[in-house]
């Protein structure tokens, strides 16, 4: 059933391809230089908070450009054989560049080893392949944010808090006990995040405890049960901060927090409207800011010169790194929260 569905998904793209060639090839009696530049995008799943969100940005930057560029979306449905199959599909029909996001980073080659046959540049955005990865083929790109940088930033958010609410620490023994939720297990977002936000509360003398962690792989709806259970067994009543890995998870967190008629401070990563609302209403503490918008932005603008054969950030205040891009990190709380909105 699922084969059928992907055929299908692949023939229906393969349609509006050839229906776009053919506009082409109209449009190019009366206007030849006109021909729309054709790029992919992927997401490891559309249903993701973040990814919806960076989704929105780069489908509102190419209306912009309607009348030069045409995407094609597809969504890769957490699977990495589905992944593979559209991205051949899509190349097969001639897309001039990609932006990618992998389902699993760690297991990049396959794809990359696509990209280079056909020789299309491709931005890899949101799950970082490894260095060398990165390095193994001169046209990819990669943009994202400082995962170690956003664990540090969720962690001085909780350092401040603390240091200055001495209620905060209901059993009054000078130590943190929290409870965390955590994303994907071996994405580098969850693991740089977990480790560094708990490492610069200690390394600032904060010591910690932690009661509970399990992974609610961003979702939010995972997040409440997870959190549902953690309330009412033993050490519900003892858990003085909630960290969450993303803000779709601390969402889901508050939820079940609410039901159960707690207020814990709550803390997530990437300024989602929705997280930011929360923040300004005082029902959850802090959030890191994750720029959907900002990676979008990027992504979108290196892909389209890429696919003329530009260099990537010809016309950008855009600064690569040894060909990355990582949008800053900044911490969010009541006290800075309406910057954002
Ligand atoms: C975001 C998560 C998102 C994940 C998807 C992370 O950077 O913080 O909200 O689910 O990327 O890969
Ligand atoms: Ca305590």
């Amino acid at each position: 059933m699922k084969k059928i569905g992907m055929l299908l998904g692949s023939i229906i793209l393969a349609s509006a391809l050839v229906a776009c060639g053919e506009k082409k090839e109209e449009a190019k009696t009366e206007a030849p230089a006109s021909e729309k530049l054709s790029i992919g995008l992927t997401a490891y799943k559309f249903d993701d908070n973040f990814i919806a969100l960076f989704r929105k940005a780069f489908e509102a930057e190419a209306a912009a450009k309607a009348d030069t560029v045409e995407v094609t979306a597809i969504d890769s449905q957490n699977s990495v054989a589905t992944e593979k199959e559209q991205i051949e599909a899509v190349l097969e029909k001639g897309v001039k560049a990609f932006a990618i996001n992998l389902v699993d980073a760690s297991a990049a080659d396959g794809i990359i080893n696509l990209l280079k046959e056909k020789n299309v540049p491709v931005v890899f955005y949101n799950r970082k392949p490894s260095d060398e990865a990165i390095a193994s083929y001169d046209k990819l790109y990669y943009v994202g944010i400082d995962p170690n940088a956003q664990g540090v930033a969720q962690g001085e958010l909780i350092e401040k808090l603390w240091k200055e609410n001495p209620n905060l620490d209901l059993n009054k023994d000078g130590v943190i006990q929290y409870v965390m939720l955590t994303g994907e297990p071996g994405h580098p977002d969850a693991v740089a995040r977990t480790k560094y936000s708990i490492q610069t509360l200690n390394d600032h003398g904060i010591k910690t405890e932690e009661l509970h962690k399990d992974t609610a792989m961003w979702d939010t709806a995972t997040a409440k049960d997870k959190m549902d259970a953690w309330l009412s067994g033993p050490d519900g009543s003892k858990i003085e901060v909630v960290i969450c890995n993303n803000d779709g998870m601390a969402l889901g967190a508050i939820e079940s927090m609410k039901a159960a008629g707690k207020v814990l401070p709550t803390f997530g990563v990437d300024a989602l409207p929705e997280a930011l609302v929360k923040i300004e209403a005082g029902e959850m503490a802090g959030t890191v800011l994750n720029d959907a918008k900002g990676q979008a932005s990027a992504t979108f603008n290196m892909v389209v010169n890429l696919a003329q054969g530009k260099e990537p950030t010809e016309g950008t205040d855009l600064k690569l790194d040894n060909k990355v891009i990582l949008i800053p990190s900044i911490g969010i709380d009541k006290s800075n929260v309406a910057d954002f909105k």
